[in-house]
Parts: C-alpha cells; structure tokens; sequence
C-alpha cells in the first residue's frame, strides 16, 4: 500500500501528445505514448489525491479511481485544463503539447498538386504557463523534454514559466521518454534538485510525488 502522501489534495494533470489537424485525414502530432501522465495519475490516486486527467490520443486504460477527459488538439486541452484549474490544488504538466497549429485547417483533403508545399503554423498558446500565472494559482510542475543542455533549458523553462518545480527528461536515448517503458528525471525547483535514475515510469511517478509532496508540505509549514 502506497503511503496516503497526497490525501486531501486534487490533481489535475495533462498527458499524452495534442493532435493539430491538417485537412479531415492528416496532423502533425508527436510520439507521446501517454505512459509517463498515466503512471503519474495511478500513483497520485493511490497516495490518495482526487485525480483529474486531461489526456491527449492515447491507447491506454484509465487508472483505477482517475477522471479522465479525453482531448485532440492543443486548444482542446487548454480549455480542459482552465475550466477546471480552480477546483485543483496542484498542476502537472506531463503532455507533450503541439508547439504549434496550421493557420487554416483544410476542409477537404488536400490533394499532390506540385513537388513541394508549404503549410503556414501558428504559436499555440503554453498550458503550463497559463496555469501558472493564474490566481490563485495550484503548485505547478512542469516538464521539460530535452534532447541536448537538458538541466540548463529546464532550469530556463522553471524560471520562465514562474513554475514550482520541473522534471527535466532527457529524451535523446530512445529507450528512455518518449513511448518507452522506463524513464529517468531530474527533478528541480527553487532551492533544490534531486535525480532520479532510470527506472519503470510507474516507479518513477511515485518517486517524483514523493517529492513534490514533501515540497507541498514544506512550503505549507513556512
Ligand atoms: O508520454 P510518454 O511516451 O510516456 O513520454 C513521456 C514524455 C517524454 C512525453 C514526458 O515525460 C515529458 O517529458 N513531457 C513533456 C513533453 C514536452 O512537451 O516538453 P516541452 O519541453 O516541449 O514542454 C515543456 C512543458 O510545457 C511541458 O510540461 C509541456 O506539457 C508544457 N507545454 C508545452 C507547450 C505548450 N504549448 N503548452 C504546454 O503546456
């Protein structure tokens, strides 16, 4: 039995990639499996915290006593998470959101005309960031999938998106992160860092709740 660490909390967390579509058959997206948010929920439910989990298109089950609302697009997911961000005390942002959406969405399938085309994108909005400069504002993780400078760009992601702690995944060994069974973390915040080594992402997840609930509770007691 896992300790009740977050009984009496609620968490809402994203998972999984966001889908922008191109035309009614094609989207850009990326190699989320979802596996890492899911494991994340599972553990959060089992350490006793109310779990609601935004997930993007992924094949998994949901986790015993998790509330998942299923999302496509990036904008899907934003609306998602801000309807509900003030019923929740802490945010984790564990999806791989689409950085960015094709400007006009053809309505029919685009058809070969010449050798090469050009799709115009547009910035989509930061979930995370959105999340933490709202008021009042839930304790805030972060992640930051790097594939080179991992800690220096996730220490910039912390500071430039007024985070409470980030989990910083090197994602260039192919067997760890994006659609692997086991991860690896370095965890930061503030004052403080602390790796986690490679590992199954169930075990991984407690691990990481552990530590943002001693953060939790530490800056409880201040
Ligand atoms: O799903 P798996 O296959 O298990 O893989 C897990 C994972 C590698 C996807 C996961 O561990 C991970 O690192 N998730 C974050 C992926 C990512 O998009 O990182 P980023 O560095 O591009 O984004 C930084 C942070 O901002 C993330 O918390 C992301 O959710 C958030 N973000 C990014 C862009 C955006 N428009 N909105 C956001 O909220």
């Amino acid at each position: 039995f896992a300790p009740k660490l977050l009984a009496g909390h609620s968490l809402l967390l994203t998972a999984g990639p966001t889908r922008e579509a191109i035309d009614p058959v094609r989207y850009i997206s990326n190699h989320s499996s979802g596996k890492m948010g899911f494991a994340i929920a599972k553990a959060a439910a089992d350490m006793g915290a109310q779990v609601t989990l935004i997930a993007g298109p992924v094949n998994l089950a949901t986790p015993l006593g998790v509330k998942r609302v299923d999302v496509i697009s990036t904008q899907d997911m934003l609306e998602a998470v801000m309807s509900r961000v003030d019923t929740h005390d802490i945010f984790i942002g564990c999806a791989a959101v689409a950085d960015y959406r094709v400007a006009d969405i053809a309505t029919d399938k685009i058809k070969k005309s010449s050798n090469d085309m050009q799709l115009a994108l547009i910035r989509n909005p930061d979930i995370l960031a959105t999340v933490a400069s709202h008021n009042p504002r839930p304790f805030t993780l972060g992640f930051a999938a790097e594939t080179q400078d991992v800690e220096r760009y996730a220490r910039d992601k912390l500071v430039r998106k007024k985070l409470d702690m980030i989990a910083a995944n090197d994602v260039s060994n192919p067997e760890l992160g994006f659609n692997a069974d086991n991860n690896a973390l370095k965890v930061i915040w503030a004052k403080g860092q602390k790796d986690l080594p490679p590992t199954d992402k169930q075990t991984l997840a407690s691990q990481l709740l552990g530590i943002l609930a001693e953060r939790i509770a530490i800056l409880k007691d201040d």
